[in-house]
């Protein structure tokens, strides 16, 4: 699959959503990504409207439970035809294995399926401190990168700073799908470690997911239109 853009679609429901996406009328259509408070509020049948509308979905539900939990809603995950899908490693390759199978069609077509290493919310500290990990914070993200590819699965989503190390332990066409973007003229939200769409290319980033840069611009086309141009040159 081509690099790309993913547009974080991370609106209350789907009438902000269809708004949104009506500025991109005639354009290319934005792949996007639905996350748990929009799907969680909509439902599959947001999913299923987008798909209709010709975007490429990324469906970021970061499932983690018991493999035979995952399995099954892997499976429920699969008919809804979306570009990628993803899991918390820290379930561990068992789980990881069983939502690989779950996604599987019985034509052998699947989404890709990425995993989450570390959220970027978690400190270090916190991560020694009430979560026990005694691995430093870069050590634990390339060991669950590295269980990710055992287990079959596609890629993990990472800091664009952390895309280097991951390729460099698991292989350049294991994929990086990577948040923290902001344009270098604006503010930084509350993201800590983040890059230009131009240096997440150099970075080696396969796909940036932005977010407030786009959604909140006073001209959103322009500005994925801007992410477009510095991240894939085009
Ligand atoms: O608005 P912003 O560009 O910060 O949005 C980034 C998106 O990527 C949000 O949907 C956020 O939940 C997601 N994300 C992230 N960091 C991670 C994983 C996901 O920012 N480690």
């Amino acid at each position: 699959m081509a690099r790309d853009v993913i547009i974080a679609c991370d609106f209350a429901g789907r009438q902000q959503t269809l708004d949104f996406l009506d500025a991109f009328e005639g354009r290319r259509k934005p792949f996007v990504k639905i996350g748990m408070e929009l799907f969680y509020a909509e439902g599959p049948e947001i999913v299923r409207e987008l798909r209709r509308r010709g975007h490429p979905v990324f469906l970021d539900l970061k499932l983690h439970d018991i493999p035979n939990t995952v399995r099954k809603a892997m499976r429920v995950l699969s008919a809804l035809d979306v570009d990628i899908c993803n899991v918390h490693a820290s379930g561990t390759i068992e789980m990881m294995r069983a939502a690989l199978e779950g996604l599987t069609r019985p034509d052998g077509t699947r989404p890709l399926l990425i995993a989450v290493t570390q959220l970027t919310s978690t400190s270090e500290e916190r991560l020694q401190r009430e979560l026990l990990v005694g691995a430093g914070m870069n050590e634990t993200i390339v060991k669950y990168a590295q269980n990710a590819r055992e287990a079959g699965l596609d890629g993990v989503v990472c800091s664009p700073l952390e895309a280097g190390m991951v390729k460099a332990a698991c292989g350049a066409d294991f994929l990086t799908i990577t948040p923290g973007i902001r344009f270098a003229d604006a503010a930084a939200d509350d993201q800590v470690r983040i890059t230009t769409p131009a240096r997440a290319r150099e970075l080696g980033s396969d796909y940036i997911v932005v977010g407030r840069p786009v959604t909140a611009a006073p001209d959103p086309v322009a500005a994925y239109e801007r992410c477009l141009q510095e991240f894939l040159n085009q």
